[in-house]
């Protein structure tokens, strides 16, 4: 008989059918006449409780179900008498998959910290916390397809692999088969990248987009969704090494567009969310963070406020708050700046555009000013940035000049460049950070906790 997985057998009419269930074993209790076995597959929060008729059983096999112990059941599944659960299953036949030794296996008891299962990453999925924070990263990462199939832009691959460190945005991990014991020189004693794999310097990407353009400029609509590399040395709860964004391109879409586009994505998430992960959210919203379901809807309810940088810096400096890091005009804004224009004085998510070109990268449309370019960061409460992007300089004279003035090799670029001599079209993207908008979305506060394996300084074991 085919087995069911547990969200559909809570689902289904406890008449005494036939079932099999297989799964993880969560507690086992029960008294001298019956055991109770509350079991979990990973298809919902919920176990199934499984009854067992002890006089029925080998005592040897009831041994060997502990806590994280893999079975299967064979039996009925009937109403439950406890309150609580709709459904159960009075056991018939019980195999064991795979034991797991109660001297050793470490997820023994409930309410482990976040710290203790981030060191043992590679079992974290078994609990709760991270069954639920899994299910709802799958969620959203369908849920992009489909805002953007549904939308009538295509899924476009850009390499992992690049020639080019033209984004600026971050250090890059290298990509080499060079034996590193024994470099290859040139006369000058400069390594010799023509005898490596690609025959020049290769890195890990940091962002899709500059390819991403190549897509808008030529199908009209794209969008990328993979995994990015930074390796900045920063241990903060926000960056990972290795994660995964989303970097939607269009042609033909101004800054006013592409900020319309990225309020609805967003909200579109949220609502998805909200809609498809209900079991999920309202654990998480029990366990980790009461306001998490409020703060989900608000975001979806209310209308995101579009501000100008320099009319935040003003904000920032009349605010009497003694920050950490200076608010000038042409600074970088920190993540406590950008919090403050959220959480506190506008109390919503803030689109901040229009920011100083000297901390923005090369590719944005200057405005006529000549001080700042048409870039637009969407700012969440409790995360900070969580998507990045501007309408791109399409004219060929002004991204030359700005290239050459910034000492960008044009031999990494040249090809990008060319978008803008034959068809330039006014266009823009963004780039959202998945795990920046999972942090939001479950309510956890480290980013570590969002993705299966995280990837920061000094940790890639599993
Ligand atoms: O602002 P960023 O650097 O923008 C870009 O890479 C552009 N090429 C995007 C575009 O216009 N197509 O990164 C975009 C987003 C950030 O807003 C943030 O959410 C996330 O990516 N991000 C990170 N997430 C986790 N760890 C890191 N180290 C991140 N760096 C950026
Ligand atoms: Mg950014």
């Amino acid at each position: 008989m085919k087995s069911m997985r547990i969200a559909e057998l809570l689902r289904t009419p406890g008449d005494g059918r036939d079932v099999v269930v297989k799964g993880w074993v969560r507690t086992k209790r029960g008294n001298k006449n019956v055991a109770f076995i509350a079991m979990n597959d990973g298809s919902c929060v919920s176990n199934i409780q499984i009854v067992v008729d002890l006089a029925s059983f080998d005592e040897s096999l009831l041994k060997q179900i502990t806590t994280g112990a893999c079975i299967r059941v064979d039996g009925r599944l009937v109403e439950s008498l406890g309150s609580g659960q709709g459904v159960e299953v009075q056991a018939s036949k019980i195999e064991i998959y795979g034991t797991a030794d109660p001297e050793t296996y470490p997820l023994q008891k409930k309410g482990h910290s976040l710290e203790f299962l981030r060191d043992i990453a590679y079992l974290r999925p078994r609990t709760n916390t991270f069954g639920a924070i899994l299910r709802i990263r799958h969620a959203m990462a369908y849920a992009i397809h489909k805002y953007f199939n549904d939308r009538g832009f295509y899924y476009l691959h850009t390499p992992l692999i690049t020639g080019s460190d033209a984004e600026g945005a971050g250090a890059m991990f290298q990509v080499t088969t060079l034996d590193l014991e024994n470099l290859p020189r040139t006369e000058e004693g400069k390594v010799d990248y023509t005898q490596d794999f690609f025959g020049k310097e290769c890195n890990l990407t940091v962002s899709g987009q500059l390819e991403g353009e190549l897509g808008a400029l030529s199908i009209g609509q794209i969008y990328t969704f993979g995994p990015t590399f930074r390796a900045e040395n920063s241990n903060t709860p926000r960056h990972l090494a290795e994660f995964w964004m989303i970097e939607p391109e269009m042609a033909f879409y101004e800054l006013e567009d592409n900020m319309n586009l990225a309020e609805d994505f967003l909200k579109y998430l949220v609502r998805y969310a909200l809609e498809n992960c209900k079991e999920d959210l309202e654990f998480m919203n029990k366990m980790w963070d009461n306001e998490l379901i409020d703060r989900l809807k608000f975001v979806v309810e209310n209308d995101f406020c579009r501000v100008d940088y320099t009319e935040a810096i003003g904000i920032l400096k009349a605010s009497g708050r003694k920050f950490e890091f200076p608010c000038d005009w042409g600074c970088d804004l920190q993540s406590e700046h950008e919090r403050y224009l959220v959480e506190e004085h506008f109390k919503r998510p803030v689109i901040l555009i229009n920011y100083p070109k000297e901390i923005k990268a090369f590719y944005m449309k200057q405005n006529d000013d000549g001080k700042t370019v048409r870039a637009m960061d969407v700012l969440f409460p409790k995360i900070g940035e969580i998507i990045g992007g501007s309408e791109r300089e399409a004219d060929y004279g002004k991204l030359s000049a700005r290239v050459k003035e910034l000492g960008i090799n044009i031999n990494d670029i040249w090809w990008y460049l060319d978008t803008r001599r034959w068809g330039s079209a006014p266009h823009s993207g963004f780039g959202l950070g998945f795990e920046r908008l999972l942090l939001f979305v479950t309510g956890m506060t480290n980013i570590r906790d969002v993705i299966p394996f995280p990837r920061t300084p000094k940790n890639a074991e599993f």
